[in-house]
């Protein structure tokens, strides 16, 4: 059985058929990416997988448990963590803090009821704190510990969220466009940090733009085009698939669309 499969998902917007008959399965340990041009249907179902949404036909199965048309923080709590396109940090908060309101974030269902609710122990609290400070160290953040959110460069906003992502302790990270904004140095460490985030026993599920970013990171890769599934397959099998290249060289601006 595979980590999470996606059934012959379709979702519709009045007539437009965002996604059509999407299949694909994530094998535990891996990270899987899809990819395409604007307007192919990525963020339509990062958003039905995450629970933002019920798909109009088809379902998503998690550890052999149907998900879709449940409840984000009830996904989060079965071990599906996502992260957002548009950076969604506390901004006052400090780095530290915003992690620590990621620990709440499954037991809750909610981040205000998280950042009300004091840990009912002393001995929690410290256990919070031990383990915030192993996730920063983890992806780099820890000279910042101290520091507001907002005050953080872009790039390192972005290791951020994954940071709290990550005080969920997820079986599943979804990441939704994580270089997107990212300069090449800011990419790298992002990068890294997926990877190391992978072998620490994550699976990882992501969508994106930047193509060399998805050829380095991913072990499998599936591409959408006009909401359906042209192709999947090895970051080599991708890369020399004719339907692939036609639909990235019918867009203007090559593979970075
Ligand atoms: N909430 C919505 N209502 C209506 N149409 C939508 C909505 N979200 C996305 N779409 C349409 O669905 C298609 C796929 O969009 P999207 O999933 O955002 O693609 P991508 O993320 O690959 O750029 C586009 O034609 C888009 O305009
Ligand atoms: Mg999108």
């Amino acid at each position: 059985m595979s980590l999470l499969e996606v059934r012959n998902v379709t979702k519709r917007f009045g007539g437009l058929l965002a996604n059509d008959s999407i299949e694909f399965s994530v094998e535990t340990g891996t990270i899987f990416a899809v990819i395409g041009p604007n307007g192919a249907g990525k963020t339509t179902l990062f958003n039905t997988v995450a629970g933002a949404f019920a798909p109009s036909q088809g379902e998503v199965a998690f550890r052999g448990q149907i998900i879709s048309g449940q409840p984000v923080h009830k996904i989060a709590q079965a071990g599906l963590v996502r992260t957002y396109q548009l950076v969604q940090l506390f901004k006052t908060l400090t780095v530290a803090e915003n992690v620590m309101v990621g620990f709440h974030r499954v037991t809750s269902g909610g981040v205000l009821a998280a950042l009300l609710r004091k840990p009912s122990t002393q001995r929690q609290e410290r256990m919070i704190e031990a383990r915030t400070r192993e996730i920063l160290e983890f992806v780099g953040l820890t000279h910042r510990a101290d520091v507001a959110a907002d005050l953080l460069p872009y790039g390192e906003q972005r290791l951020l969220e994954v940071a709290r992502a990550l005080a969920a302790s997820p079986t599943m990270l979804l990441l939704d466009e994580p270089a997107a904004g990212l300069n090449t140095e800011e990419t790298e460490s992002l990068a890294r940090v997926i990877q190391r985030v992978n072998e620490s026993g994550v699976t990882i599920m992501l969508i994106e733009h930047d193509m060399s970013f998805i050829m380095r990171v991913a072990h499998r890769i599936a591409v959408l085009d006009f909401g359906r599934k042209i192709a999947e397959g090895t970051p080599e099998e991708i890369r020399a698939h004719p339907d692939v290249i036609a639909a990235y060289l019918g867009g203007t601006e090559g593979f970075d669309d």
